[in-house]
């Protein structure tokens, strides 16, 4: 089988898939408080994610990361994923996995574990009650914290993924970076990026450039540089005092997307090359168009990957936003 290579010489590996653009919060920086969602004719059905994640795969996909919206909203999720465990049992898939909002966690942890997911993202940018129903504007930090701890409780790896926001989660450097060591789970900082149309004015007063948080643990931390990656966009630090690792997803300060080895597919079957441009392909009617031979769909794909940007054109200075995208983080899943 030719793997999946696109335009410069980048092999793609990694594919991010989200299985509905539902949520049950309204995360300030990703969605608007009344979204419209699709109708559910619309969406890729639990057999047919399953098709196209398998024809990925077959193509070399060697990395599979469930997405939403929030992916655990989605009804029957649990039977997508025990059918996704088959390509980690054949040895054709490293890596089954998912990024989630936490507040289903403690259903599902259980079952996530027993399908041969071992380690998950959870997103979670405060530790302060008042602050997470501010930012999520319908969550509730509680049962997100139940979560966490009903994941660790089953044997999970987390990663606690949080969006640098000035202003609002700066002062919880410490805090939520021990909380995270004490139950031995690493923490990712995001940089804010210009998704959806959602207050932008506010977007630049929010930047942090994780340049500055990096400098922040300095001041507290002894730190070194990581070599390992986990297959993700992050750079990785250990502090050496608790010994974890602290991630730096910096799309701002500093582009990584000459290494860039993903894709995304929405829920209703688009795949985007690029979370930072508006190229995509329909991936769906060649899947609906041949029930059984998946040589059509294989060929979207490949066509669609010759087609996979350089990079975003995402920038924030001179004090300006460039390379704005329309479209909600929810759309694409991050
Ligand atoms: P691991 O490294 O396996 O933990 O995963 P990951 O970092 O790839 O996945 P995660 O869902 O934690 O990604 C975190 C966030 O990083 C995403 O939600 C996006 O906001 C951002 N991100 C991931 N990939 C890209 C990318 O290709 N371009 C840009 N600009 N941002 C990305
Ligand atoms: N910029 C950066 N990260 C974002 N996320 C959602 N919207 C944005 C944005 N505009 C993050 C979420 C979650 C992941 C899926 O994407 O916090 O961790
Ligand atoms: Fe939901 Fe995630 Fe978007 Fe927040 S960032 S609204 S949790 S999809």
């Amino acid at each position: 089988m030719v793997p999946l290579i696109d335009p410069f010489q980048r092999a793609i590996t990694y594919l991010r898939v989200s299985v509905t653009d539902r949520c049950d919060f309204r995360c300030v920086y990703c969605m608007s408080e009344n979204m419209t969602f699709l109708p559910k004719k619309e969406l890729l059905t639990l057999e047919e994610l399953d098709r196209m994640c398998s024809t990925f795969v077959h193509l070399g996909v060697r990395k599979l990361r469930i997405t939403g919206g929030e992916p655990l909203v989605r009804k029957g999720i649990m039977t997508f994923f025990e059918s996704m465990s088959r390509h980690l049992d054949s040895g054709d898939l490293d890596e089954l996995t998912l990024t989630t909002n936490g507040s289903q966690l403690e259903r599902f942890a259980q079952q996530l574990y027993d399908t041969g997911v071992r380690r998950i993202n959870v997103s979670l940018d405060t530790l302060d009650e008042k602050k997470f129903a501010d930012i999520t504007r319908w969550g509730r930090l509680e049962q997100v914290l139940r979560g966490v701890d009903a994941a660790l409780a089953v044997g999970l790896r987390v990663k606690i993924n949080a969006v640098a926001l000035k202003d609002f989660n700066e002062e919880e450097l410490t805090t939520m970076t021990k909380w995270c060591a004490d139950r031995g789970m690493d923490l990712t900082w995001i940089e804010v990026m210009p998704m959806g149309d959602i207050g932008n004015e506010d977007r630049l007063g929010q930047y942090w450039s994780l340049k500055d948080v990096r400098k922040a643990y300095e001041n507290s931390y002894a730190v070194t540089d990581l070599a390992e990656r986990t297959g993700g966009p992050a750079r990785y630090v250990r502090l050496e005092e608790t010994g974890q690792k602290i991630g730096f997803i910096t799309p701002l300060s500093h582009n990584f997307c000459e290494s860039c080895n993903r894709v995304r597919v929405t829920c209703t079957g688009e795949i985007y090359m690029c979370l930072g441009q508006e190229d995509m392909a329909d991936l769906r009617e060649p899947l609906r168009a041949s029930p059984k031979d998946d040589t059509p769909l294989e060929d979207a794909i490949r066509a669609a990957i010759l087609l996979k940007p350089k990079g975003h054109d995402f920038d924030y200075s001179r004090q300006k936003l460039d390379g704005q995208m329309p479209r909600h983080m929810s759309h694409t899943g991050g």
